[in-house]
């Protein structure tokens, strides 16, 4: 066992469940977040088959209250967080839609999930990683939030994830040393949200998300990776 404390959002399917189960046989406790209990509960029963240490949360990152209950728990039960996944996200646009076809409520929604979730969660977490001068945090994000590629539809998500990309970079000014926080692209992976057509297994997907959870003293911060390597913002 390392000691460590790992939060995963959205552990109950896709990279976060695969993250979460790596990280755990790692050896880290790790914490199965997920918007519905039962769903982290049903996720984390193989795991504690295995003999892994895993708990589960009830986490809805969209909203203040339930970020609020969450680390109200966390902090009584375990008093520190040493890894932050922010994993959970959402497209909510489907089949491609041009920017005219997407109003503005949509876009609000996919920014209070995938940019004001991972923020909220970060805005809980840093004080306390700070404070023990160890953190590490990894913001999945995408190529589609990538300013250096951007192309034309689903600006909901892509927008959202933009966001994400500037939060890491402005969080990453405000942590400690010790404390690193970097956005994590996974590439196109066979998950619900990438479909069966994705050229990604899930192990592949994961691979750059558990390095930069993983990270050693001397590895970097504010930065956007896949599979380990730099990415242009
Ligand atoms: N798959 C890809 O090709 C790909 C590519 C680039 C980036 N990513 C990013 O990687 C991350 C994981 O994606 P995935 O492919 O594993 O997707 P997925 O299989 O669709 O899983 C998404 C997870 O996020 C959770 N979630 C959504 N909204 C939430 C909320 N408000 N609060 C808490 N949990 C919430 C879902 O919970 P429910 O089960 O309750 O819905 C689910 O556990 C996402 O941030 C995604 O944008 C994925």
């Amino acid at each position: 066992m390392t000691g460590k404390i790992a939060v995963i959002t959205g552990a109950n399917r896709g990279l976060g469940l695969a993250t979460a189960t790596e990280l755990a046989r790692r050896g880290y406790s790790v914490v199965m977040s997920a918007r519905q209990k039962s769903d982290a509960d049903q996720a984390a029963k193989p795991l504690l088959a295995e003999g892994l240490d895993v708990h589960t949360g009830e986490l809805d990152i969209s909203s203040d209250a339930s970020v609020e209950a969450f680390f109200a728990w966390l902090g009584e039960r375990f008093g520190r967080i040493d890894v932050l996944v922010n994993n959970a996200g959402e497209v909510f646009e489907r089949r491609d839609p041009r920017t005219s076809q997407v109003d503005a409520s949509l876009m609000l929604k996919a920014f209070n999930t995938n940019a004001l979730g991972p923020w909220r969660m970060m805005q809980k977490a840093l004080p306390m990683m700070n404070a023990q001068g160890f953190g590490r945090i990894v913001n999945l994000t995408s190529g589609m939030g990538q300013l250096s590629e951007m192309g034309g539809g689903n600006p909901a998500y892509r927008v959202s994830k933009t966001g994400v990309n500037a939060m890491t970079i402005i969080m990453a000014h405000e942590a400690a040393p010790g404390v690193k926080i970097n956005t994590v692209c996974p590439g196109w992976v066979r998950t619900e949200m990438g479909g069966p057509r994705a050229t990604r297994d899930i192990d592949e997907g994961i691979a750059g998300i558990v390095w930069a959870a993983t990270l050693e003293d001397d590895g970097p911060t504010g930065g956007f990776f896949r599979d380990g390597k730099r990415l242009d913002w």
